[in-house]
């Protein structure tokens, strides 16, 4: 599930290019022989299947006797909310352990004593936590410096200042119709830099209000 995503694209040549390194662990090869079961009903019942501590224990020790890792992340629908400044905090980081929750999650004793962060990409429930987690790591990488070439790109995304992208063209410059804003084609970069800007003021208002409060 997770291999496909980092095959493709920005996160694939990242990997090509020894800027990140992905390892992917299987809670069951710490669970107990010969069943290795790693999840179980949940006490005082209740639907769903729950990921047992001790796993998640033995996994992330034997990880963590191998490096040290800045952050533990869990993915959860109750974490803080991922946004661009939390991003920009992440891709500073060297080492992050990603836990991925499954079904109902894992036994609250994981989060009370082994995590150290929980992310949510959204007020909204997913079957597990590996959607969460590559959402995490396609925002993150690509502001890791060197991943995307022109490093003004990423800088100038939507949310790094609070703003929305201006609209953006290509060629032909018309097509059925439909044409490009003249001022982009003008030449004069001055005026189109305060087109851009008063676009990016006018959509943020427009669609993200709470942006510019925030
Ligand atoms: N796991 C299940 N739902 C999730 C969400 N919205 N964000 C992060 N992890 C999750």
């Amino acid at each position: 599930m997770v291999e496909g995503p980092f095959d493709f694209s920005i996160v694939k040549r990242a990997i090509e290019n020894q800027l990140i390194e992905f390892n992917y662990y299987d809670l069951r090869q710490y669970a107990q022989p010969p069943r290795r079961q790693a999840d179980d009903y949940p006490y005082g019942g209740g639907s769903g299947l729950v990921l047992m501590v001790e796993p998640i224990f033995k996994c992330i020790n034997h990880l963590k006797s191998q490096r040290d890792y800045d952050e533990i992340i869990y993915f959860a629908p109750d974490g803080e909310n991922l946004n661009q400044t939390t991003a920009n905090f992440y891709s500073t980081k060297k080492n992050l352990l990603l836990l991925c929750g499954h079904y109902k999650g894992v036994d609250q004793r994981v989060r009370d004593n082994l995590i150290t962060k929980e992310i949510s990409i959204g007020d909204y429930v997913l079957s597990g936590g590996e959607l969460a987690a590559m959402v995490f790591c396609d925002a993150v990488v690509r502001l890791i410096p060197g991943v995307i070439s022109d490093l003004s790109s990423a800088l100038s995304d939507s949310f790094q200042d609070n703003l929305i992208e201006p609209p953006i063209y290509t060629r032909p410059q018309t097509f059925n119709g439909w044409e490009v804003p003249k001022i982009l084609l003008s030449g004069d970069q001055k005026k189109i830099n305060q087109w851009k800007d008063q676009q990016s003021l006018t959509n943020t208002l427009k669609k993200r209000p709470k942006l510019m409060k925030d």
